[in-house]
């Protein structure tokens, strides 16, 4: 059996697979760290750290998603694995909003991160530079549409994963399976 870089019409490859789960496994850990890092008092001793991680992890999914959009333009996507139009239309529209609200979410938390005109230290590694502020209080409007938009995007994966799970256990198909590995007939 051959080892998929490259998706198929049948299956995802490597490349999309694990694209996916990084990405997938980083955000549900990167929803009760800000929400930590909510509850933290100037004083505490992680509010030193803690954002500071949340940021500098935030910038790597930032590269990563920019990574996945243009692996996505150049590789062939899977056909959905359902059988009426219907059901086709809505896990589209299901996918093209988890990637707008990825997107949402990570240009957001740089607006907060940025708005007093600040560079983001990734990891005291390098730093990302601030971009002018665009909007009145920014932090305070940036600060509410991250919150609402990383709600929505885990809200959304929460559903997502259901119908996946659905699809494993209840139709018996690939759904699935396709995801977890990328072996088989390209
Ligand atoms: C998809 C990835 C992300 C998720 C799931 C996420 C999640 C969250 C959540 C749930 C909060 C708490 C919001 C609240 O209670 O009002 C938060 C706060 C915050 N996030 Fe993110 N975040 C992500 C990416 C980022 C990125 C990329 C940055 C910056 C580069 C960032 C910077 C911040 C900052 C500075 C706060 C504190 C805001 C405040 O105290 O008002 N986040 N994040
Ligand atoms: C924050 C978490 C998640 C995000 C943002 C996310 C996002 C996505 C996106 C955008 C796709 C479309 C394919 C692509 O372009 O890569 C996809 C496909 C898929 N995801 Fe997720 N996902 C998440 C979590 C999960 C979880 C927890 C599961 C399973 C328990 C799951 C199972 C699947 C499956 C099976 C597919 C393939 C669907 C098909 O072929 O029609 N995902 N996911």
């Amino acid at each position: 059996m051959a080892l998929l870089i490259n998706n198929t019409r049948a299956r995802y490859g490597l490349a999309a697979i694990s694209l996916h789960w990084l990405m997938a496994l980083i955000i549900i850990g990167m929803y009760p760290l800000g929400l930590y890092i909510d509850s933290l008092g100037y004083y505490d001793a992680a509010y030193k750290t803690v954002p500071h991680w949340h940021k500098s992890i935030g910038v790597m999914l930032m590269m990563l998603l920019v990574v996945r959009v243009l692996w996505r333009m150049m590789t062939v996507q899977p056909k959905v694995l359902s059988h009426s139009v219907v059901q086709k239309r809505v896990v589209k529209i299901a996918h093209s909003s988890l990637y707008v609200l990825m997107a949402v979410a990570l240009v957001s938390g740089y607006m907060i991160s940025t708005a007093d005109g600040r560079a983001i230290a990734v990891f005291n590694w390098f730093e990302i530079p601030a971009l002018p502020a665009v909007l009145d209080e920014q932090e305070d409007v940036a600060g509410l549409i991250h919150f609402w938009a990383t709600t929505t995007l885990i809200i959304l994966a929460g559903a997502h994963a259901l119908a996946a799970l659905k699809h494993h256990f209840i139709n018996k198909d690939k759904t699935l399976s396709r995801m977890l590995v990328s072996t088989g007939r390209a």
